[in-house]
């Protein structure tokens, strides 16, 4: 099987499991942290750096490349992954969660969404069939399913009525996927509501996708209510097959997501704050930009071995940052994935060793949650 996923070890106190994940274009070790690279480049860095921090899958987005470049001239470059000079994985995003951010500018019916192009104002409609075309000219290994990602704060009925329909184009998009080198993940939403999600989990688990993702979560609620949204949805997703929880996270996040069985992660979190001047440490965040970094000629994170930790200060990177220099923000996107990478390391081999529940007891210490 061309996208077997092997758990090789759960956790015996927690939900918490490693496993390993085959594609097309090789094994990706979980619990995973995917980093983004949404208009296929992970802002600041280039693939060389991207894979010396470590990262064994990348992300990129469907509404993005739609719109420009546009899926076939990526398709004319041989797909993403010639086009952006990356071997390893690659996985596609929907455009359910960028459309949804669209606000005024779209407009949803059972059909699908239609748009106006946050770029030029040009009208568009994405629906299930015309997504899968698209991720399939673009060739990423894993695909999603086209969903809606319910707003916050919404109605139960809102959110029942957006659920179902959600349902219905995850079974649109299996019937309209033609491509057999692509696994295609559908989308868990239900919004904050119980019992919408436990229909929402079991709802996705039976249509038999390689992988499912959990969708709608960190949008503005309480850590807490995720982490119980979590606890409901995770027990009733398929044990053989990857969880994937979507736009999380925070080292927080991806720690208690791990707990409660989940196995990818995607965040932007880490290369947004680096480009606005704020490092994650192994002693929790640290804002470089300040003042108080000035004469610090200690390293980034004194416990990393990061190529901007191992080379640089954080009194180094704050000039750069106060000065403009765009090198500040490519050494803070290269420290803050090496970190994440790290922490997620750290975890699966935890979670091997039998010891997650105080590597994430001391991880939490140190990083002051
Ligand atoms: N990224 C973060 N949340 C979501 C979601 O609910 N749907 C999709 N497609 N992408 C997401
Ligand atoms: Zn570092």
């Amino acid at each position: 099987m061309m996208f077997e996923f092997e758990v090789l070890k759960e956790c015996e106190k927690t939900g918490a499991r490693a496993g390993v994940l085959h594609t097309p274009h090789g094994d990706i070790k979980t619990p995973v942290y995917m980093p983004v690279g949404t208009q296929a480049a992970v802002k600041a860095l280039t693939t060389q750096q991207v894979e010396e921090c470590g990262a064994q899958i990348l992300l990129a987005n469907t509404y993005h490349l739609y719109l420009r470049p546009g899926d076939e001239l990526v398709k004319e470059a041989g797909g993403l992954h010639q086009f952006m000079h990356w071997d390893k994985p690659i996985l596609t995003d929907s455009g359910g969660f960028q459309v949804f951010s669209l606000g005024e500018l779209r407009r949803l019916t059972e059909k699908g969404a239609h748009f106006k192009s946050h770029l030029d104002g040009s009208a568009h409609t994405l629906t299930p069939e015309k997504v899968m075309q698209i991720e399939q000219n673009l060739g990423a290994d894993i695909i999603m399913a086209f969903d809606e990602c319910t707003p916050y704060p919404a109605t139960y009925e809102y959110t029942k009525n957006s659920m179902e329909r959600t349902h219905r184009w995850a079974e649109r998009c299996q019937k309209a996927k033609t491509s057999r080198n692509q696994a295609l993940f559908g989308i868990v939403q239900g919004g904050m509501f119980a019992d919408l999600r436990r229909e929402s989990a079991l709802a996705i688990n039976s249509m038999d996708f390689p992988g499912n993702a959990i969708g709608g979560l960190s949008v503005g609620e309480p850590k807490a209510k995720m982490y119980e949204l979590l606890e409901v949805v995770t027990p009733l997703l398929e044990r053989n097959k990857p969880r994937y929880l979507m736009g999380v996270g925070t080292p927080d996040c991806l720690l208690e997501g791990i707990e409660r069985g989940v196995d990818m992660f995607d965040c932007v979190l880490q290369t947004r704050i680096a480009r606005n001047g704020t490092a994650l440490t192994s002693q929790g965040k640290k804002v470089v930009r300040n003042a108080e970094y000035a004469r610090d000629f200690s390293p980034l994170d004194p416990e990393c071995d990061c190529y901007a930790c191992r080379n640089f200060t954080r009194a180094y990177i704050r000039h750069l940052l106060k000065a403009g220099e765009i090198l500040g923000g490519m050494l803070l996107s290269l420290h803050n994935i090496h970190f994440t990478v790290k922490l997620m390391e750290g975890a699966r081999e935890a979670i091997l060793g039998g010891y997650f529940p105080e590597y994430k007891k001391e991880k939490f210490q140190k990083l002051g949650y």
